[in-house]
């Protein structure tokens, strides 16, 4: 009896552990572009140390360098009158920031992998395989994805219990939301994780399945694509479809104008992938007027021309 009641107590403890959330503490993100760089700062921001990866010194080094930038502008925002303090805080943040151009070798002490590279399942895929036998069995591996099927890159792995999507959105240290995505196979444990996390980072989780698009850029791509085809058929002009959404549904600029802040390659990818999944629906029906626009490399604000001209 004595030993039973042992062996339950035990039974029972274990069970607990394993049922415990894991806090996260030790960051790696890899990929410092745009998301990235923005997924870093603010992890090192709130108090998490962190290693930014990225494929050369010269891009980390830009990378840093960007976020330094972005820092100050924080700074000065949230330090007003207390340019000290703001001074300390951009300090300790970028003491929590390390980098290096090798994920393998820093994988090992992880607690949460942030995958933020380029949208391409097969290099994706190819990362998380090589990352799974060097991470610790704890560690929870996340990726940014905005179009890919988290399932997929959760099954280049032997860990699709601690697996799921963080989606972040930019300009990340401004924006405030962040989509967790669970797959069917994601653990209770390790979501709660991820819910933790992002509220940890100052950010406003929500949480949906791993459907195409999850909830902002399921709605958000194909009314933008709906207003192309507006357009498109000549029922309004562009100028006035933004007008209309601005002034009669309280956007804070219109489609054409959020298409070319995105960006137009960015948005046919989403698009092109959607429609190869569903050819059928007509929300995800290609438009030739923005598939000729990125032909001509008319791609928006970053190349200067989109569906406005940008001086
Ligand atoms: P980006 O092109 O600015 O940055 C990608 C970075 O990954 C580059 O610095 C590149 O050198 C690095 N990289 C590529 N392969 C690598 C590898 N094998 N190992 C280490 N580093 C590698 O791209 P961006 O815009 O930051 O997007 C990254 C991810 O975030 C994509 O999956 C994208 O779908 C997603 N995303 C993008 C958003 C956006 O507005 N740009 C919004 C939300 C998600």
């Amino acid at each position: 009896m004595a030993f039973a009641t042992r062996h339950f107590v035990r039974t029972a403890s274990t069970a607990t552990a394993a049922a415990k959330k894991l806090v996260v503490k030790h960051v790696t993100v890899i990929g410092g572009g745009l998301m990235g760089a923005g997924i870093a700062q603010v992890a090192a921001a709130s108090g998490h140390t962190v290693v930014l990866v990225d494929q050369s010194d010269e891009i980390l080094k830009k990378s840093t360098k960007g976020i330094e930038e972005s820092l100050k502008r924080v700074t000065k925002k949230l330090f007003v009158d207390k340019p000290e303090a703001g001074t300390r805080f951009i300090e300790k943040t970028l003491k929590n920031l390390t980098t290096s151009t090798d994920a393998v070798a820093v994988v090992h002490s992880t607690d949460l992998v942030i995958e933020a590279i380029v949208e391409n399942q097969e290099i994706k895929n190819e990362l998380f395989k090589r990352l799974d036998k060097f991470a610790p069995e704890h560690t929870i591996f996340t990726s940014n994805t905005s179009s890919l099927q988290i399932t997929q890159l959760a099954n280049s792995t032997t860990r699709q219990d601690r697996f799921g999507g963080l989606h972040f959105f930019n300009p990340v240290p401004v924006m405030k939301l962040v989509e967790v995505i669970k797959t069917p196979m994601t653990s209770q444990k390790t979501f709660e994780s991820l819910m933790d996390f992002s509220k940890a980072v100052g950010k406003s989780p929500v949480s949906c399945k791993d459907t195409p698009g999850f909830i902002v850029n399921r709605l958000l791509v194909p009314y933008m694509m709906e207003a192309v085809r507006l357009f498109e058929r000549g029922d309004s002009s562009k100028e006035d479809i933004d007008v209309a959404l601005k002034l009669g549904a309280g956007c804070p600029i219109g489609p054409f104008e959020l298409l070319d802040y995105v960006g137009l390659d960015t948005s046919k990818y989403i698009i092109d992938g959607w429609h190869s999944l569903e050819p059928n629906n007509p929300l995800f029906a290609p438009s030739p007027l923005l598939n000729k626009l990125v032909k001509e490399k008319k791609l928006g604000k970053k190349t200067g021309e989109g569906f406005y001209k940008y001086t």
